[in-house]
C-alpha cells in the first residue's frame, strides 16, 4: 500500500490538518516527520475547533496510531499541555501516541534562545514562532542535543538537561550578555513532562516498517511548507527542517520507495507568516485586508495576521517538480468567491541570469487575470457542479504545476471536500 504523504506546497498553513484528518478516517497510522510545535494544524468537526501543534492530525479518529517521527523536535512540556487539552475536550489519546526515541527534545532554554536571538537581530529578523525550533535543530546537528530516549531514565534525563543548560548559558552570557538560567527554574515542569511523555517513547521507524509489511494504511503528515524548507526554501527566511516529500524518508526511518503517493496542498491563493520575500503579496492594503478577513488568515500558533497574496504559479511548479507531487489538493477555494477577477502569477519578470528561490526579493510577478466564479462553493459536493469559471481556474493550476487536482476543499468543515 505504501506511504501517502501530505505536503504543504506553499509557505505553510495550506490546510494540511484538515486534509490529514480527512484521510485519517481510513488510516492505521498518521506520522509527523519534521518540525515541532511551530505547526498549527486546524481541524473543524461541527462547531468544535481543534488546533494541533505536535500531536498528529489523525488523533481525532479513534484507533489511529499517531506517531511523532525521528525528524521532529519535540517539546515535552508543550506536548503534555496539548495532550491535557485534548483530554479535556474528551479525546482520550495517550494510548494512540508514540514518540520516536531518536527525535530530539526542545527544552525551555531553546525557546528562550529562539526569542533572545530574534530580539537581538536587527538585520536578519526571521519572525520565527519562538517555539525553540531553530536552536534545537542546531544543537542536534552540533551533537549536543537531547534525544527523546533520555526521558526513560529520570536521573539520566536530569543530568543531560543540566549539561545542556551549561552549554546554553555560555551562549546566553557570552554572546547575548544576559544572566544565566538555573535548572531549578524549569525542574518542576520538566519532571511532570518526563513522567507524562516517557511512556510514549517507541521505535517509530520499526513500527512503520512493520505496518508496511502488514499492508496497513499510513499517512505522513508534513508541517510548514516547501517554501520554508531549510535548503530549498527562501533561505534564510525558512524553518530548520525539510517539510517536503524528501524529508519523509529520514524523518520516519523508511526507504524512499515506500512512498507511493505525495499530495501537495495548495491554497487557491497564498499566505505567509513571518519575514522574507513573498513575490505575489498584495501591496494594496484594502485588497490584502479583504482577503485576510475573508479567509480568516491569522496564525493558528501565534495569532499573527498572515500576509496575503495571489496564487504563485512559478513557485507552484517549482514545488510540484521538487516534490514529485502525484496530485494536488486545492483548499480555501470558497474564500475567493467574492472577487471579480483572480490574478495568477504565471511568470516572473527578472533580468537575473541565475534566478533562484533565495532571490525572490528581486522578482516582479507577471499576472494573468482570470474571471472570478462569484458563486458560493461551500455546499458543493459534486465536481460537475462547480461553475465553469472555477473549473477553468483548476485547469490553469494543473497546466502550470503539471499535477492533477484530485480534490478541492470548499470550507473548513471535515466533510467540505469535493473529490474529482
Ligand atoms: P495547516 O497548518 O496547513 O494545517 O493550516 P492552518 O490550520 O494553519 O490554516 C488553515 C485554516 O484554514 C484553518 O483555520 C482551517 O480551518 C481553514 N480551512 C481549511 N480548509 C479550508 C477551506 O477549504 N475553506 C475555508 N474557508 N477554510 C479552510
Ligand atoms: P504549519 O505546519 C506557517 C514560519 C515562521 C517563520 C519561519 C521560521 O502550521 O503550516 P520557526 O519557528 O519554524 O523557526 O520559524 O517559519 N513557520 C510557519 N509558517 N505555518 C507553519 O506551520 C509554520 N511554522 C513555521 O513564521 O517565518
Ligand atoms: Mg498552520
Amino acid at each position: 500500500m505504501g506511504i501517502h504523504v501530505i505536503v504543504g506546497g506553499q509557505w505553510g498553513d495550506e490546510g494540511k490538518g484538515k486534509i490529514v484528518d480527512y484521510f485519517s478516517e481510513s488510516a492505521d497510522i498518521v506520522a509527523r516527520y519534521q518540525g515541532g510545535a511551530n505547526a498549527g494544524h486546524t481541524v473543524f468537526i461541527g462547531e468544535n475547533q481543534f488546533v494541533l501543534h505536535q500531536v498528529p492530525s489523525g488523533i481525532l479518529r479513534q484507533n489511529t496510531r499517531c506517531l511523532l517521527g525521528t525528524g521532529m523536535v519535540i517539546d515535552p512540556i508543550e506536548m503534555s499541555r496539548e495532550i491535557r487539552e485534548l483530554e479535556e475536550k474528551g479525546i482520550q489519546c495517550t494510548s494512540q501516541i508514540g514518540v520516536a526515541y531518536n527525535a530530539h527534545l526542545v527544552m525551555p532554554i531553546h525557546r528562550i534562545l529562539d526569542g533572545i536571538s530574534e530580539d537581538a537581530s536587527d538585520e536578519q529578523f526571521i519572525g520565527t514562532t519562538r517555539r525553540g525550533i531553530g536552536p534545537t535543530y542546531a544543537d542536534r546537528h552540533a551533537r549536543i542535543g537531547i534525544p527523546a530516549h533520555m526521558l526513560l531514565d529520570r536521573t539520566e534525563f536530569e543530568q543531560a538537561v543540566q549539561l545542556h543548560l551549561t552549554h546554553a548559558n555560555k551562549m546566553i552570557t557570552e554572546i547575548y550578555g544576559q544572566p544565566p538560567y538555573q535548572y531549578e527554574e524549569f525542574a518542576e515542569q520538566l519532571e511532570e513532562a518526563q513522567e507524562k511523555i516517557s511512556p510514549l517513547v517507541t521505535d517509530v521507524s520499526d513500527e512503520i516498517l512493520q505496518a508496511l509489511h502488514g499492508q496497513q494504511t499510513i499517512i505522513a503528515e508534513g508541517a510548514q511548507g516547501v517554501m520554508l524548507d531549510l535548503d530549498y526554501g527562501s533561505y534564510p527566511y525558512v524553518t530548520s527542517s525539510h517539510p517536503g516529500t524528501a524529508g519523509v524518508s529520514v524523518g520516519l526511518g523508511i526507504p524512499p520507495d515506500a512512498i507511493t503517493r505525495s499530495t501537495g496542498i495548495f491554497k487557491a491563493y497564498c499566505t505567509r507568516v513571518g519575514e522574507g520575500p513573498f513575490p505575489t503579496e498584495i501591496a494594496d492594503q484594502d485588497h490584502a485586508v479583504r482577503l485576510r478577513e475573508a479567509g480568516g488568515e491569522y496564525g493558528a500558533t501565534t495569532g499573527r495576521p498572515r500576509r496575503c497574496g495571489w496564487f504563485d504559479g512559478v513557485l507552484a511548479k517549482y514545488s510540484a517538480d521538487l516534490n514529485g507531487f502525484t496530485d494536488i489538493c486545492i483548499t480555501k477555494a470558497d474564500v475567493l468567491s467574492e472577487f471579480d477577477e483572480i490574478p495568477v502569477a504565471e511568470n516572473y519578470e527578472t533580468n537575473d541570469p541565475f534566478l533562484n528561490v533565495q532571490k525572490l526579493d528581486k522578482v516582479n510577478p507577471a499576472y494573468t487575470y482570470y474571471p472570478g466564479w462569484k458563486t458560493d462553493l461551500t455546499g458543493i459536493t459534486d465536481p460537475n457542479d462547480f461553475p465553469e469559471t472555477f473549473q477553468r481556474y483548476l485547469m490553469v493550476i494543473e497546466r502550470i504545476s503539471g499535477a492533477p487536482v484530485s480534490m478541492v476543499s470548499v470550507g473548513p468543515e471535515r466533510n467540505q471536500i469535493v473529490k474529482r
